[in-house]
């Protein structure tokens, strides 16, 4: 029973995404298929909760439109991009609110829940309850400004609104006030008992549940730190109008905590593939013979280490994950892959921009994954990843290979007399399938990917080495050989790359066609399919674009996570004249404490500018002073004075004002943009 994390259908998938909890599960599904396993692999689009209701309120939508929007882009997504779940689905489904409710209500009966009257952060201003998302602040562990209330995404903390440090609303900005709410809790702390046992031992009921030396240590880690600061009770409902209503007359008004009801979706998601193929789900989720493993995120490893194993154990008769791998997160060219600042390469841009190169985002994403650190994505790297190794390796070995073979033996897999493996090709058939298939099964996929090119290197020096396209005048026995041993080197390619790139492996089976038998196994004679190309050089051009793209598009400041105003469009946006000016002379308005009136100098303009700075400056440190001025504001009349325009400035952390502008001296009047 494989699962990979629900994404938010509140915005589309990038390369991080995809390298984090998806590329990985499907090449090890991928794998566990090969090897005849009975695996179903389940994912599904995440769509309640605040990070939903945020998008929706942020874009003027409302919640529905947003997940329709974004479940039906992510799913086009992964479907293009190969990634094979088993099923792809939705927990705005109708099975899945019975799923959770029915979870919900057996937990209530078995006396999981402690009923408590709290009280919560509320917005008056707003009428809400500020929960999750809704609130920011300070986190108690990282120091973090901007974590969440109920979870810190950079040191992955999971927290309650009131351990954060300052919250504030992230409506308002405001400090929210305190309102007495009821909630289900579940206490957690009457688990860390056997929950230490399970992770730190791998034990679980007394008896040894799984082999903790296979998880990753920064999972063990995480799940340690959090251990050690000691569990507590945590809400499972929220005062919200969307999501799973609780399913009980005193829980009117109120739904499932999303953190409930997310992952009860990939039980959900498993009834209903089971349910279109005949199967019971129960065999995946409640037979000793099967295991659970959950692709995720490290954002996301407390909720599947502890809060959800939590929920599966209070529920009974579930199995616990045998492990939950987690990844890192990937950046790109040097900075953190931000939503909010467009800082991405989206997957549905990339697969329209780059047609037909699934194989090579696959192959670059696979090689640099981070499995047990951060790491780095560069469309640099992409390319010299791509033209050296894909291109010259692979690609180049096997198109010599049957070139070669066409020109010589009419395209049909040579016969050689007696073909006993040469020394140098032993190793690789011997081991290299092995080496592969041990690295996918430990999470290493990278090593895997690297074990599986083994195959291309080999044979590429093997070619070099004994120079068939010479040997041909002499010898032509001996080429025989060395192109029947270079064809079995793509047949055992087309094995080990199935999981890995499985598009490279199918086209490979369609160029050797009736020379490959349905063991994959090489027919001596049999008559080559079609030999086309498999990797195209990436040019500059294609590189400088996107690298462009990147540069140009940022477009909100690190954002999400503030209070960020209704969004604008571009064309609104043009509309500002921003200017750089110098201030000529400054002096204070009469019977107003707060103003000043500025002469501004902008370009060929001196402008009157009343502005509310005089607390902040004296009139004598102005004159001189460059600022960046918004001209186009309609002029308004402020104690007399007309004023023709607003001085930009920006407030520092102890509400002090500072000129933002040029660094150095610019010219007035150069606009800003
Ligand atoms: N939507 C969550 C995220 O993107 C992941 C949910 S995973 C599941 O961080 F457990 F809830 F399903
Ligand atoms: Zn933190």
């Amino acid at each position: 029973m494989i699962t990979s994390a629900l994404p938010y259908a509140n915005g589309p998938l990038h390369i991080g995404h995809v390298a984090g909890a998806y590329l990985n599960a499907d090449i090890y599904v991928r794998h566990l298929r090969a090897l005849g396993k009975d695996v179903v692999w389940v994912c599904g689009s995440d769509e309640h909760g605040a990070a939903i209701t945020i998008r929706a309120q942020k874009e003027g939508t409302d919640p529905k439109s947003i997940v329709d929007r974004y479940h039906a882009l992510i799913k086009d997504s992964f479907e293009r991009f190969g990634i094979s779940f088993d099923i792809y689905h939705r927990t705005s489904s109708e099975l899945h609110k019975e799923t959770a409710q029915a979870y919900f209500l057996e937990l209530e009966k078995n006396g999981s829940f402690e009923v408590k009257t709290t009280e919560q952060y509320y917005d008056a201003k707003a009428g809400m309850f500020l929960a999750d998302r809704y609130i920011q602040g300070t986190c108690p562990n990282c120091q973090n400004p901007s974590a969440y209330g109920d979870q810190c995404e950079k040191c992955g903390s999971s927290l309650s609104p009131t351990e954060l440090i300052d919250p504030r609303s992230t409506l308002s900005g405001e400090k929210p006030e305190l309102k007495e709410t009821s909630h289900w809790f579940l206490p957690m702390e009457r688990h860390e008992g056997w929950i230490k046992e399970w992770i730190e031992k791998g034990i679980l009921d007394g008896k040894p549940h799984h082999d903790i030396d296979q998880w990753k240590k920064h999972v063990m880690g995480q799940c340690k730190a959090w251990l050690d600061s000691g569990l507590h009770s945590r809400a499972m409902t929220r005062d919200l109008d969307w999501g799973v209503p609780v399913p009980l007359e005193q829980g009117k008004n109120k739904v499932l905590y999303v953190w409930l009801d997310a992952p009860i979706g990939y039980i959900s998601a498993t009834k209903a593939y089971c349910e279109a193929n005949g199967k019971d789900w129960k065999d995946y989720w409640q037979n000793d013979e099967s295991q659970l493993i959950h692709f995720i995120g490290k954002d996301n490893i407390v909720f599947h280490c502890i809060i959800f194993p939590i929920l599966l154990k209070e529920h009974g008769g579930y199995n616990l994950p045998v492990n939950v791998p987690a990844n890192e997160f990937l950046n790109l060219e040097g900075d953190k892959i931000s939503t909010s600042r467009n800082h991405a390469v989206w997957l549905h841009e990339y697969l329209d921009e780059m047609p037909g190169r699934e194989e090579e985002l696959r192959y670059v994403l696979t090689s640099i994954m981070p499995e047990v650190k951060d790491s780095e994505f560069t469309w640099d790297d992409y390319q010299a990843r791509v033209n050296n190794e894909l291109v010259a390796i692979l690609g180049n070995f096997v198109n010599r290979c049957l070139v070669l073979t066409g020109k010589y033996f009419e395209g049909k897999v040579p016969e050689p007399s007696e073909s006993e493996t040469p020394e140098e090709l032993k190793e690789l058939f011997a081991t290299n399938a092995d080496e592969v298939s041990t690295a996918i099964q430990a999470y290493k996929f990278r090593e895997a990917m690297q074990a599986a090119m083994m195959g291309a290197r080999i044979g590429n020096k093997y070619l070099a080495d004994t120079e068939p396209w010479k040997l041909i005048k002499t010898d032509e026995e001996g080429v025989k050989k060395i192109l029947f041993e270079s064809i079995r080197i793509i047949a055992h390619l087309i094995r080990v790359m199935g999981p890995l790139l499985p598009g490279t492996s199918e086209k490979l089976k369609g160029m050797l066609g009736e020379g490959l038998d349905a063991e994959g196994k090489v027919v001596k004679g049999g008559a080559l399919g079609e030999v086309g190309l498999l990797f195209r050089k990436v040019e500059d051009e294609e590189i400088t674009f996107q690298k462009e793209k990147l540069i140009k598009e940022p477009i909100a400041e690190e954002a999400a996570q503030m209070d960020v105003k209704a969004e604008i469009d571009f064309e609104t946006f043009s509309k500002l004249d921003i200017r750089v000016g110098s201030i000529l002379t400054a002096k204070p308005v009469e019977g107003a404490d707060k103003l000043l009136h500025l002469e501004v100098k902008v370009g060929t303009e001196t402008r009157q500018v009343v502005s509310g700075i005089a607390k902040h400056f004296k009139p004598e440190e102005l004159p001189g002073k460059q600022v960046t001025v918004l001209l186009n504001l309609a002029p308004r009349k402020i104690r007399g004075v007309m004023s023709q325009g607003m001085i930009l400035m920006a407030e520092d952390e102890t509400g002090k004002l500072v000129f933002v502008g040029p660094e150095s001296a610019i010219d007035d009047g150069s606009e800003v943009r």
